[in-house]
């Protein structure tokens, strides 16, 4: 599974224990920047993250900032993402069971490193259930179409 990864300044220190973690669970992992703490803006990152998961170029990606929120609103911007911001692994695991979410976010002023690694397993374990879930995701996927018609 590949999987690529971003943050912004706030979430840098969290993703690199995040990076090093999936590294030891044997996944391979594209970090997308930053490359440092220096102020900048999660939106930058969390397009470019979305971006190379909704064209297929990655499975999954995972988006680190300050409280998950930006980030994932940033990624939910881009046609074909479904990014859930989590801080615990109950919404994690479901949200790939039954949403088929494919960015995960966290803050990491909001969780720490421990959890932070328990949510990501969760989640990267989960597979989609389907059935009932896949049409209510397809009503998901129909607002996004028609919205883009309206403009
Ligand atoms: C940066 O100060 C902060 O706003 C950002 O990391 C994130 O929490 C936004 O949602």
């Amino acid at each position: 599974m590949k999987l690529a990864i971003g943050s912004d300044h706030v979430g840098f220190e969290l993703k690199k224990v995040i990076i090093e973690y999936l590294a030891e669970l044997g996944y391979d992992v594209a970090d997308f920047g930053p490359d440092s703490d220096k102020r900048t803006d999660y939106p930058l990152y969390g397009q470019k993250v979305a971006q190379a998961v909704a064209a297929g170029d990655f499975d999954l990606g995972i988006l680190i900032c300050g409280t998950g929120v930006g980030i994932s609103i940033s990624a939910n911007k881009v046609k074909g993402i479904r990014a859930v911001v989590c801080s615990e692994p109950y919404s994690a695991k479901l949200s790939r069971e039954h949403n088929n979410t494919n960015i995960l976010a966290f803050g990491s002023r909001v969780v720490g490193s421990e959890l932070a690694k328990m949510i990501v397993k969760e989640w990267l374990a989960a597979e989609f259930e389907g059935g009932r879930h896949a049409k209510r995701v397809e009503m998901i996927k129909a607002i996004e179409e028609k919205t883009n018609e309206e403009g």
